[in-house]
């Protein structure tokens, strides 16, 4: 039987994790979040002293020490470096800001897309990022660019992180959101931006729920 793989690439706070998440459970399929990868090479930057403004050089000789692992456990999704769960530390938004830096070196990107192309070999995978449509997995069955307005996004993650009990501030939360909206598109290597072939789905109006019905639709036509 060929696996079905199902690419969904959009912009910071669109919601693709959690949307694609939600589907993958719902059809047992497995969810891989490569931001959270990018996010773990961010990490061992920032936990081993490593500037990555300043001293790329340093990080990509030690690209070889970077392990990376996504587990499900208890039907949740945790994220391992180096045997470590890292998946709140992750989060943090210095390393959202750090991820977006790593992320446009070319090298990181190479060994990154490795990883993931060998991951979605094996399984029904629903992978989530920014090139995964046009270039990590040309040829997935289904491919979805899932976008909203800014006010939209930098509301969801306000309201999940008040909802989180997470004191923050929606101005910062926004203008962090465009600066990497902004990183993330104008980059040489793997810009991001909609596949020819993705279809596009902009969430803005839509609730949580409309969004995985869509989603599940799109795969439903493909089976
Ligand atoms: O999806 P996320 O916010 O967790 O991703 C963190 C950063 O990683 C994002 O700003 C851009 C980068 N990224 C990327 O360049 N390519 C991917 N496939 C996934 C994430």
């Amino acid at each position: 039987m060929k696996h079905i793989a199902v690419a969904v690439d959009g912009p910071a706070g669109a919601g693709k994790s959690s949307v694609s998440k939600a589907v993958a459970k719902d059809l047992g399929y497995t969810y891989i979040d490569t931001g959270a990868m990018y996010r773990c090479v961010a990490l061992f930057a920032i936990d081993n002293g490593i500037d990555i403004q300043t001293d790329r050089a340093a990080l990509i000789n030690r690209l070889d020490e970077i392990k990376i692992a996504l587990k499900n456990e208890n039907n949740a999704q945790r994220v391992y470096l180096n045997d470590k769960d890292v998946s709140e530390r992750i989060r943090r938004a210095d390393v959202s800001v750090g991820a977006s830096d790593v992320a446009v070196i070319p090298e990181v990107r190479a060994r990154l897309v490795e990883m993931q192309r060998e991951m979605a070999k094996t399984d029904n995978v629903i992978m989530d990022g920014r090139d995964i449509c046009a270039y990590v997995l040309p040829d997935a069955q289904v491919k979805i660019f899932l976008t909203a307005s800014v006010d939209a996004r930098a509301k969801r993650r306000y309201d999940e992180m008040r909802g989180g009990g997470i004191e923050c501030d929606f101005e910062k939360i926004k203008a962090e959101i465009e600066y990497r909206d902004k990183n993330d598109s104008s980059r040489a290597v793997s810009p991001l931006k909609k596949a020819d072939d993705a279809v596009l789905l902009d969430t803005t109006e839509l609730d949580f729920g409309q969004v995985t019905e869509k989603m599940k639709e799109l795969i439903r036509n493909v089976l």
